[in-house]
């Protein structure tokens, strides 16, 4: 049985490290950061590994050499009493080990932390790198990008193949910045800004699920496991025409339902929710200039208007502890009639930059 136990614990973890999924999984790195991170993680597990057999197989000798014999043996054998050559090489051995481990991990340290280059501008007076400026609030992100004037929540969209650099804050507790298979787990604290950058190899239309899944990975309340964002990896070229797609004023909704909910919305939902990308950063609630474009609802429900009336119903129940009210109600301090809701639902699927 205990060998069924140990076949059950590593399947549970190779199920939890998400091994097979490359839009989440840290052991398919998919950029220079998440791949010096995983270089580090090889070459501290051979190490680790090395030790272990090392010690394990002078363990089992000296268990069976030194056995006490079936005879009855009594006799005291040889006391050792210092031994220069075993303490050199037992002070040696692990010396040499730690350097193998300390030499690469504090290079990849500092080299992963230098943001030396994030400010530096081209002859233009243009910014060499983009920056985006990561806000984390309670179960959800806000991203901004200050040089092109642009704000997305719960989706992080970036060029591939270059450096793009970050600006972490919090804008209420401690949050914790990661993009599993890109890299990160950064801590994203209230008082001051941590700064890190990370670099995408592929465009992300490459992966089954069309994006990247980030994470909070610091433990900060009832809905910790549901603040996920996604991640959209887009060549250069496509970047900037994202860019200048979101640049643009949100057309006026066309459809006579959408319309419907365009009013409601303007009534009941724009004092915590912008609507336009370029609209203030700092609202209460996501900006929700994209949200027909997000694969996800509230960063993991699914992506359809059953769910989005649901959760506009019940947020609570959905994500405990978010800032949403349960119980949202009209211009007449009214629930939503199944009618509005509706209504809002077209409005809300038909907010899109994207073709
Ligand atoms: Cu934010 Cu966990």
């Amino acid at each position: 049985t205990n060998w069924r136990l140990f076949a059950l614990m590593t399947a549970l973890l190779v199920f939890l490290s998400g091994c097979g999924r490359e839009e989440v999984s840290t052991l398919i790195p998919a950029g220079k950061v998440a791949q010096d991170q995983f270089n580090l993680l090889i070459l501290s597990s051979i190490v680790m590994i090395f030790v272990i057999l090392v010690v394990s197989i002078i363990y089992v000798l000296a268990i069976v050499k030194f056995r006490r014999s079936k005879l009855g043996d009594d006799m005291i054998p040889e006391q050792v009493e210092g031994s220069a050559k075993l303490e050199f090489i037992w002070t040696a051995v692990p010396i040499v080990l730690l350097l193998i481990l300390a030499v690469p991990t504090v290079y990849s340290t500092f080299d992963l932390a230098d943001v030396t280059a994030m400010d530096s501008v081209n002859e233009e007076g243009e910014q060499n790198h983009l920056t985006v400026n990561v806000t984390a609030y309670l179960y959800w992100w806000e991203f901004e990008y200050p040089e092109q004037g642009i704000v997305t929540a719960q989706e992080l969209v970036v060029p591939t193949d270059e450096r793009v650099y970050f600006n972490l804050i919090s804008a209420d507790i401690k949050h914790s910045f990661w993009i599993p298979s890109v890299g990160g787990k950064l801590d994203v604290n209230p008082e001051n800004v941590n700064k890190f950058y990370l670099e995408f190899d592929k465009p992300s239309s490459e992966l089954e699920t069309g994006v990247f899944y980030g994470k909070c990975a610091e433990l900060c309340g009832p809905s910790h496991a549901l603040m996920d964002f996604k991640v959209k990896s887009l060549e250069r070229e496509e970047f900037n025409e994202w860019v200048a797609a979101m640049q643009e004023e949100p057309e006026p909704a066309s459809e006579t339902l959408a319309q419907d909910g365009e009013e409601i919305f303007g009534n009941s939902c724009i004092n915590c929710h912008a609507v336009s990308g370029t609209g203030p950063a700092g609202m209460s609630g996501p900006n929700v200039a994209t949200f027909g474009d997000r694969n996800r609802i509230a960063g993991y429900l699914e992506h359809d208007e059953e769910t989005l009336k649901n959760w506009i119903e019940n947020p609570q129940e959905y994500k405990p502890g978010n800032l949403m009210p349960d119980g949202a109600t009209n211009n007449g301090g009214e629930p939503f009639s199944e009618e509005e809701l509706d209504a809002l639902a077209a409005y809300l699927m038909s907010l899109t930059v994207e073709e």
